[in-house]
């Protein structure tokens, strides 16, 4: 059962898409109170479990921590950081009452999550204007599928994303890119994706290439396509402003842009310097802008990532102008050390200043509405732009599309990727905590840097992280120009990465239609023990280890020089290791825990009791994935496969449904 409670003035953000009837009255747990805006406060038992906000730091279990839903583009995701680049305001209180809280909200909010007081759960923003939307359910689980299907059906990506990706900032020329296919390629590691990040444009203005790097782009991308290879260019938020640039000059012209309050453009600076915001969320710019991906697509390009969206910003003129004046008077003003922490702070604190989301406004059904209002949609804004645009450009092809940052509703356009993570060990726990909360809150293509972005890698978490990304549907290594070069090939004994990502292929047909199956039945890929084994406590307290799908659970090294793990089975498994050499070695594990030796070259699935999954043989990418041929591991039993042709929208057909037995 759903309540929706109304106060204010909400603004539409369009999450939810279930016409739900207002309910009159009070929620039925926890109390509302409206003296400083807006602040829901509710008593946690000791042992309830709070679990939700999506893309956020922390556990599973999100208890014990302050979270701030606003996004921010911050690229230190340290454990003491309160937000990330989302805004995911759904949480569930899961103990003796279970119910959940969707708070449609568009700017800041503050989840204290037992962290004032370890038994209060406060939500609060400024402004009492927002839908509260209260799930009842029989079980977390079962709260999680209520509110996926009020929100839609999540975004669905061609087959071919589901292989892997290799990324990195600082690839700029035709060969840069076609030396990265060939180190793969020649080693044998599969590969279906390179993204190219902005050095690709033209001065890092959006939908243009540099024309010196790619004479013949289209011939470039029907090239790599030849070799089984996309090419996804990356799209930034900031247009940049320059005399004879036509997207700069036809949003000026048609007033598509973001602007301030005496009416001029808002200018920030941003990669390509100065820049203006597309209105996205004027549905007339929306579209404007949607339509410019038109052009990359008529050169071959069938998917993009969308970035800086949060909106980021280096610095406004208005910021700029204020830091020339502060600079000249600390330069004529004795020393002091006071005064030097405060221009320090000032300086350091130029990115993302709130002065600056203050700044400008959007405009929305004839009203101008101040960013700072509504920031938490302007990623996912951006992203549906791309995705209307792409069901007018070609309704029935599916491209693929995931951002930086986002809102719930922006999961029907497209997927997400968790930002610029670190090359820590830390991180690719986090990694693996937050999947399952991202898929609660409708994200089901989505997946970390694998590697870490920030920071020298090694190979060593490279591997790990890879033995982790290879369930991940968004699986890319990508990293930070100025780091160690972290391409799978740059690395000793190749073989060990071949091996690790031919498992991914050997899997995409099972990993492919326990998505689709999520996808289509508003369920999870990712979920966390508990959700599938609820009467059991130890289950509960297990961060470390995920369920995929009804069938497998996986449980990560991510720990340095670790020889393996203590694993905890809350039934009998068997458990299959994929040894470098191709072959499988499978042993049966009571329930209990277990230590399970995982050495750095092998990939190690436990599958549940009476359930079986399909292997296919691996493959150099996704179109040559034969499935007509695989093998059945794990119990005697059947599974029922997804398959389609993986790039036109015909979910629904039976016949894309076929039962294989073990
Ligand atoms: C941002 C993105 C990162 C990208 C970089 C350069 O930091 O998060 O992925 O490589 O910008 O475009």
């Amino acid at each position: 059962m759903i309540q929706k409670f109304v106060y204010g003035t909400p603004f539409e953000t369009d999450a939810v898409v279930q016409k739900i009837d207002t309910t009159e009255g009070t929620p039925s747990y926890g109390t509302v109170n409206f003296e400083k805006g807006f602040c829901f406060t509710y008593r946690m038992d000791q042992d309830d479990i709070i679990y939700g906000l999506g893309e956020n730091v922390g556990g599973i279990n999100k208890r014990g921590h302050l979270y701030i839903n606003q996004c921010e583009d911050d690229p230190r995701h340290t454990e003491d950081r309160n937000s990330l680049y989302a805004a995911h305001n759904f949480i569930i209180v899961a103990g003796k009452k279970s119910f959940g809280l969707f708070l449609d909200y568009p700017s800041v909010m503050t989840f204290d999550i037992g962290y004032t007081r370890t038994d209060m759960l406060t939500i609060s923003c400024d402004e009492a204007d927002l839908k509260l939307y209260v799930i009842d359910g029989e079980s977390p689980y079962d709260i999680v599928k209520q509110f996926r299907k009020i929100i839609g059906r999540s975004y669905i990506p061609p087959k071919f994303a589901f292989g892997f990706g290799q990324s990195r900032w600082g690839y700029e020329t035709e060969e840069d890119f076609r030396q990265v296919a060939k180190g793969y390629r020649e080693n044998q590691i599969p590969i279906d994706m390179i993204y190219m990040d902005i050095d690709y444009m033209d001065h890092f203005k959006d939908f243009t290439v540099n024309e010196e790097n790619f004479p013949d782009f289209p011939g470039f991308v029907a090239d790599m396509k030849e070799q089984n290879i996309r090419m996804i260019p990356i799209i930034d938020a900031g247009v940049k402003v320059e005399e004879g640039y036509e997207v700069y000059e036809e949003g000026v012209k048609k007033g598509h842009f973001c602007k301030k309050a005496d009416g001029k453009e808002f200018t920030c600076a941003v990669w390509p310097g100065y820049t203006h915001f597309p209105d996205v969320l004027n549905k007339d710019a929306r579209e404007w802008f949607g339509n410019y991906y038109k052009i990359l697509i008529d050169q071959g390009i069938e998917g993009f990532w969308n970035d800086m969206n949060e909106p980021a910003i280096f610095y406004s003129e208005e910021g700029m102008k204020e830091l020339k004046e502060l600079c000249i008077q600390f330069a004529n003003e004795p020393d002091d050390k006071d005064r030097f922490w405060a221009f320090q702070g000032r300086v350091n604190g130029m990115a993302n200043h709130p002065d600056d989301y203050r700044r400008f406004y959007h405009e929305v059904n004839g009203e101008k509405v101040c960013h700072e209002k509504v920031h938490n949609l302007y990623g996912y804004n951006m992203t549906r732009a791309a995705g209307e645009a792409f069901s007018r450009i070609a309704p029935d092809k599916r491209f693929l599309m995931f951002s930086r940052s986002s809102y719930i509703g922006m999961h029907r356009y497209g997927g997400v990727w968790t930002g610029d993570n670190h090359a820590w060990w830390s991180h690719l726990l986090l990694n693996i905590k937050m999947m399952p909360s991202l898929n609660m809150c409708g994200f089901l293509y989505s997946g970390a840097d694998l590697g870490g972005f920030g920071a020298d890698t090694t190979r060593d978490l490279l591997l790990r992280w890879l033995e982790f990304g290879i369930f991940t549907p968004l699986m890319r290594n990508h990293a930070a120009a100025g780091t160690r070069m972290q391409e799978c090939y740059q690395f000793e004994q190749v073989e060990d990465f071949a091996h690790v990502i031919g498992v991914r292929y050997r899997l995409v047909p099972y990993l492919y239609s326990t998505y689709m199956k999520a996808a289509l039945q508003d369920d999870m890929y990712f979920k966390p023990l508990s959700f599938v084994y609820p009467d059991d406590s130890m289950a509960a307290k297990v961060e470390d280890q995920l369920m995929i799908g009804d069938e497998i659970m996986i449980a990560p090294v991510y720990t340095q020089n670790a020889a393996g793990r203590y694993v905890y089975l809350p039934e009998e498994m068997k458990q299959i290791k994929f040894l470098p050499d191709g072959s499988l070695e499978e042993t049966i594990l009571p329930a209990g825990h277990h230590y399970v030796e995982i050495a750095l070259n092998e990939v190690v699935i436990f599958i549940r009791k009476g359930k079986c999954i399909p292997l296919a043989k691996t493959a150099q990418c996704v179109d040559q994935i034969d499935t007509s041929h695989m093998e059945m591991i794990g119990y005697e039993g059947e599974y029922v496969l997804y398959e389609d042709d993986g790039v036109h929208m015909d979910y629904e057909k039976e016949e894309n449904y076929r039962v294989l037995w073990n």
